[in-house]
């Protein structure tokens, strides 16, 4: 099947097949987007009844870090496009399906391998690319990340497990009493045993976006590189707890974003969305990190953008053409658990849409944990500032209680 040529009938031999690994709130709106272009849709987690295993043809639960299980299901179910939705995936096999022709890996395997570790794309950015980044060093022990401290990257600075995410196992260091109890936590915090962290200087910024960055074809056929409005984002203990759209920045940085955005997502090459993060301050711009799929923080373009960064997904994906247009100002506030249950329900949710030009996601998650991440309510309004309060509104509105009451 040529991508982009046609889309078939699912169910049938025409059948469009795309995999989604990974089957989370983001991976349910990408399955959504694709069934809404008549795709045949197929869902992995690790888990059953993931948000996305409950919008697709076929959900399946296997281990994505498990190289002998992930090949079955990709050989099993054929899929023309292989789309990650997250990190923790055996992206050796993803190389191998890509290399022998099985399927098309979204946005490229080599793109999975390097963003899958810290490692591999600090590197890429700041000594293959030039471009700008926090200061940095790699320690393997206490006694190296010590050194690595004093040989340069000073006080305040951040130390991250290489292989993590969502802020698992990072800490920021004031002084020589933050070292031991960081590393012991890095160490806790990593996706794999056998430690190895980064440690950044600590950039002072002034705030901190999520430039989404479209690779896909445009009308010559050739791959064309698109931006969407600057996302500005405030985390906390490691999640991002709202965002809005658009980020005011001067002329000057938005110029830097793009031009950093544009060189590390071509650097990783293929289609789709990614998410790149940079910090700045005044003019000044710095490249953190770059997610080669749809971004938490974009959930936001839900009620902001005409086509939502799922659609776009979908769209640059399918080698379809793409449109990045702002519509809205808008803002998204993240309704957590709050409490540890399965089945749980959510109570207000009236009370939440009443908020004028809000809209809600309720992601239909199993199990509920304190800090999960069950819900996202979004708003738009003629500002930034008072459609995130409407978001906070609407989502504090929305109560998670045990379901069985
Ligand atoms: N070098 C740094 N200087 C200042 N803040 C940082 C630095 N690195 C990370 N942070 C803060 O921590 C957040 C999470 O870090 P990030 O590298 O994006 O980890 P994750 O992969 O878990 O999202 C960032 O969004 C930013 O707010
Ligand atoms: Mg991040």
């Amino acid at each position: 099947m040529t991508i982009g040529a046609r889309i078939g009938t699912p169910g049938s031999a025409s059948a469009t097949r795309v995999m989604l690994l990974g089957a989370g709130e983001l991976g349910k709106e990408v399955l959504i987007a694709l069934q809404r272009l008549g795709v045949e849709t197929i869902a992995v987690d690790r888990y059953a009844d993931a948000p996305g295993h409950q919008v697709a043809h076929r959900a399946f639960v296997i281990d994505m870090t498990d190289p002998k299980a992930l090949r079955e299901i990709i050989e099993r179910e054929r899929p023309h496009l292989v789309v990650p939705e997250i990190e923790a995936i055996a992206t050796d096999t993803l190389a191998e399906i890509e290399r022998e022709g099985i399927a098309e890996v979204i946005p490229t395997a080599r793109a999975t391998q390097l963003t899958m570790n810290r490692e591999g794309i600090r590197r890429l950015a700041a000594e293959e690319l030039g471009l700008p980044t926090s200061p940095y060093a790699f320690a393997d022990s206490l006694e190296s990340l010590r050194a690595a401290i004093a040989g340069g990257i000073g006080f305040p600075c951040v130390v991250k497990p290489v292989m993590s995410s969502s802020g698992k196992g990072q800490s920021v260091l004031r002084g020589e009493a933050d070292v031991g109890p960081a590393w012991d936590y890095a160490m806790s915090g990593g996706r794999v045993k056998g430690g190895r962290v980064i440690v950044e200087g600590f950039i002072d910024f002034d705030y901190e976006i999520t430039l989404l960055t479209v690779r896909a074809r445009g009308a010559s056929g050739e791959i064309e590189t698109r931006y969407c409005e600057p996302i500005g984002h405030l985390q906390k203990a490691g999640d991002y707890v709202e965002s809005w759209q658009p980020q005011p920045m001067s002329a000057l940085a938005l110029e830097r974003a793009r031009d950093v955005a544009g060189k590390v997502t071509a650097a990783l090459g293929g289609r789709g969305i990614f998410g790149v993060e940079l910090f700045v301050k005044g003019d000044a711009v710095w490249f953190s990190e770059v997610s080669p799929r749809p971004h938490d923080t974009g959930l936001v373009t839900l009620i902001t953008q005409g086509q939502s960064e799922f659609e776009l997904h979908a769209r640059a994906i399918l080698g379809l053409p793409v449109d990045t247009t702002l519509r809205d100002t808008g803002a998204s506030a993240v309704i957590y658990g709050g409490l540890e249950a399965r089945g749980i329900a959510f109570e207000g949710v009236a009370e939440a849409l009443a908020v004028p030009r809000s809209d809600l996601r309720l992601f239909g998650k199993p199990e509920s944990f304190v800090k999960r991440r069950m819900g996202v309510a979004v708003a738009a309004a003629t500002t930034i500032d008072a459609a995130r309060e409407n978001a906070r509104t609407a989502a504090s509105r929305v109560r998670p209680v045990p379901g069985e009451a």
